[in-house]
């Protein structure tokens, strides 16, 4: 019987569609002609919203759905992809803004990830959505307290990111106030205009 805080959490296929849907629209906010403090800005965040995001997939929901789905090829090439992903954005850590190869580096990496969340959203989420039914949203309470606890890891680099977004941030805000646990929210969380633009 599911606890009412979960009961009254977003789904966790509806959580992970939001941050696709923010993680592309910072990918969209970057231009090559854009000034350098503005690129490292949306590179760090969008390179951190990813991690927080891809952590929990594995922690949760990929294995909740192999729970259901048998040797399904695109579960079994998401964690390597995150790998990859993982491996592009340590690669864009060791350089900055005015190094030649930090545009194409980073369109490599928004290439491997939209055509990951083009598999996600037309393959892992509906399948989700039609075997998992009655889990959905406690596996979103999952999500969001595990979400809460990596923020909370790294408030400083969050911080730091002010130009940018980090829509991790703001979708987690807006699901631990539907959980009632905003107490809960790490220090730098309570400025949450500095960075949740
Ligand atoms: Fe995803
Ligand atoms: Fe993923």
């Amino acid at each position: 019987m599911p606890d009412t805080a979960s009961s009254m959490s977003p789904t966790i296929t509806s959580m992970i569609r939001l941050d696709h849907m923010h993680v592309l629209a910072a990918f969209h906010r970057y231009h090559a002609d854009s000034p350098w403090w503005r690129k490292r800005a949306i590179v760090h965040s969008t390179c951190a919203a990813l991690e927080i995001h891809a952590q929990p997939e594995e922690e949760i929901f990929y294995p909740a759905l192999a729970t259901v789905l048998n040797d399904d090829p695109t579960l079994s090439k998401s964690r390597p992809e995150h790998n990859e992903m993982r491996a592009t954005i340590g690669r864009l850590r060791t350089m900055g803004p005015e190094n030649a190869a930090y545009d194409g580096l980073f369109h490599q990496l928004m290439a491997a990830v939209m055509h990951h969340v083009a598999d996600e959203e037309t393959v892992l989420l509906p399948a989700a959505e039609r075997a998992l039914t009655s889990e959905l949203r406690s596996l979103g309470a999952r999500m969001t307290r595990r979400r809460l606890q990596l923020l909370g890891e790294r408030p400083g680099e969050i911080a730091v990111n002010t130009v940018g977004t980090f829509p991790v941030a703001t979708f987690l805000i807006a699901s631990l106030a539907v959980l009632g646990i905003t107490r809960c929210l790490p220090k730098v969380t309570k400025t949450p205009a500095r960075y949740l633009l």
